[in-house]
């Protein structure tokens, strides 16, 4: 191949749409997200269904869109990208129908990635110096998992969590300290309100910190319940009524037991290991305090931290498109029977 190597991305895993064009795994000439999370919230979850719905409503647009901001024709493309596992299985029918329709018309190359994958390759969109072998954490609404990262197409697991996400940790702590407002997503709205909260205030608890490299955050989860609504609290108590104060050291102590337990499974990974180097991706890498605390970690230990731009932590169809041009690259083509696969088996 000779020349801009250009692929159109796709993702529709969970609730965003998003379509992207990204030549040479790392120019960005369009991204375009439409995220249906304000239609969940009074569910407190994502409802399959109506993801769905909105995909099959929005995707087309929001190819149209990313192609003409990018003033891309499809004659210029070199592959379709897109997101068939993990995920929603419903939802990534959707993206793989469109994507597989487009590989057909336009006659170009199909090509599967995997979302967690192109959650890790990220970073690599804000690096380009960024190299093979390291560790890497997938810190998202549906996993979290840390990997050695061996090159580009090797991710052999080390941990993942035995029950919550972290992400989902943070969407339902959200609900439960009222917090959820416009969107079913409740990071961002729980790092706002910690800023102003004193993170040694309340003694959360560090599940599993000690021992090997999965994750536990459902015990923290009833914790931060408990002690907001009392022993007898069930999940779905109106949020309670504690001043802004208390509320945001609930906020802040409950960021920190989260920021803390990542942070040292990482920084351990990345020693035994004996690599140099750790990167994070998914939403929760986003977080200013995870950021904050695993570059202070990351100094101290000589340790060298990737994170993506903050845009490209949550759902974006630039990763995907980004990890594609490698696979495209070495010949990693998927037919037009291409599956979907709603989990990736433990390894
Ligand atoms: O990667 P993502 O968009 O979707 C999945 O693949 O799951 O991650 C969404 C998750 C949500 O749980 C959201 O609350 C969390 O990432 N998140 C954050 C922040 N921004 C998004 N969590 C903590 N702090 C943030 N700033
Ligand atoms: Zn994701």
């Amino acid at each position: 191949m000779s020349g801009n190597v250009r692929l159109l991305g796709i993702e529709t895993s969970c609730d965003e749409t998003a379509a992207a064009v990204v030549d040479d795994g790392h120019v960005v000439l369009s991204s375009e997200v439409a995220s249906s999370s304000r239609l969940h919230v009074r569910f407190g979850g994502v409802v399959p269904e109506i993801a769905c719905r909105e995909h099959l409503r929005t995707l087309v647009p929001v190819v149209q869109t990313a192609l003409e901001t990018a003033a891309a024709s499809s004659e210029s493309l070199h592959g379709i990208a897109v997101t068939n596992r993990p995920g929603l299985v419903g939802a990534l029918l959707i993206g793989t129908s469109v994507a597989k329709a487009l590989a057909w018309a336009w006659r170009k190359p199909l090509v599967a990635v995997n979302h967690i994958e192109a959650h890790v390759y990220a970073a690599h969109m804000a690096f380009a110096d960024l190299v093979h072998p390291y560790v890497a954490l997938v810190v998202s609404g549906g996993h979290t998992s840390i990997y050695f990262v061996r090159d580009v197409f090797t991710h052999e697991l080390l941990g993942a969590t035995v029950d919550d996400a972290a992400g989902e940790a943070f969407d339902k702590v959200a609900k439960y300290l009222g917090l959820l407002g416009e969107h079913v997503h409740g990071g961002p709205a729980i790092e706002q309100l910690a800023r102003r909260g004193d993170p040694d205030a309340i003694r959360f608890p560090r599940s599993l910190s000690g021992e090997g490299f999965d994750f536990s955050f459902s015990g923290l989860k009833t914790a931060v319940l408990y002690h907001c609504h009392g022993q007898d609290a069930g999940p779905t108590d109106a949020p309670p009524r504690l001043g802004e104060r208390v509320l945001a050291d609930v906020a802040a102590s409950f960021q920190e037991a989260v920021v803390d337990v990542l942070t040292e499974k990482l920084v351990r990974a990345a020693r035994e290991t004996s690599v140099g180097r750790m990167v994070v991706g998914g939403g929760v890498a986003a977080n200013g305090r995870l950021r904050e605390k695993l570059t202070r970690r990351a100094s101290e230990e000589n340790l060298e931290v990737y994170f993506p731009s903050p845009g490209f932590c949550t759902d974006n169809a630039v990763m995907v498109a980004g990890l594609a041009y490698h696979h495209l690259k070495a010949g990693r083509t998927a037919s037009l029977e291409m599956e979907t696969h709603a989990q990736v088996e433990r390894v």
